[in-house]
């Protein structure tokens, strides 16, 4: 399942709005039946409007009502492996809590890792009570 999950963030990433930074992105989201939810980044002049593909992915999967997600595959064009941002690790950690992050490029997977360990010490909900 990961190499379609790769091939779909690389789909996704063919689709990213990015003419100020020229840096495409693409992410593909594995919900537990199976569903892959993809999304792009997509930039603004203002620079600071700019939402990550990460984001994009999950927010579309949210809005569509799901809930279960099982691991993300995050695609750049670069040798060394491009991680989520911080802003994405919280969201993610958020909504899909422990997630499986597969990072690759065009060529091939980069590195798998476990959202807890990318985003250790994490404020959450827990901390409202
Ligand atoms: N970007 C993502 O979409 N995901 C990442 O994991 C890293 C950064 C985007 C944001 C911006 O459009 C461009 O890449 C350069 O930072």
């Amino acid at each position: 399942m990961p190499a379609d999950l790769i091939q779909a963030a690389r789909e996704a990433r063919d689709r990213a709005i990015a003419p100020y930074s020229r840096f495409k992105v693409g992410a593909a989201l594995e919900l537990a039946g199976g569903t892959i939810v993809a999304g792009c980044n997509i930039e603004n002049a203002t620079y600071g409007l700019t939402i990550c593909a990460e984001r994009v992915a999950i927010f579309k999967a949210l809005s569509e009502g799901h809930r279960d997600f099982l691991r993300i595959a995050i695609v750049a064009d670069t040798v060394q492996p491009t991680p989520p941002c911080g802003a994405c690790r919280q969201v993610l950690w958020e909504f899909a809590g422990n997630l499986e992050i597969v990072l690759a490029n065009l060529e091939h997977e980069t590195g798998r890792h476990r959202l807890a360990d990318l985003l250790p010490l994490p404020f959450d909900q827990r901390l409202l009570r």
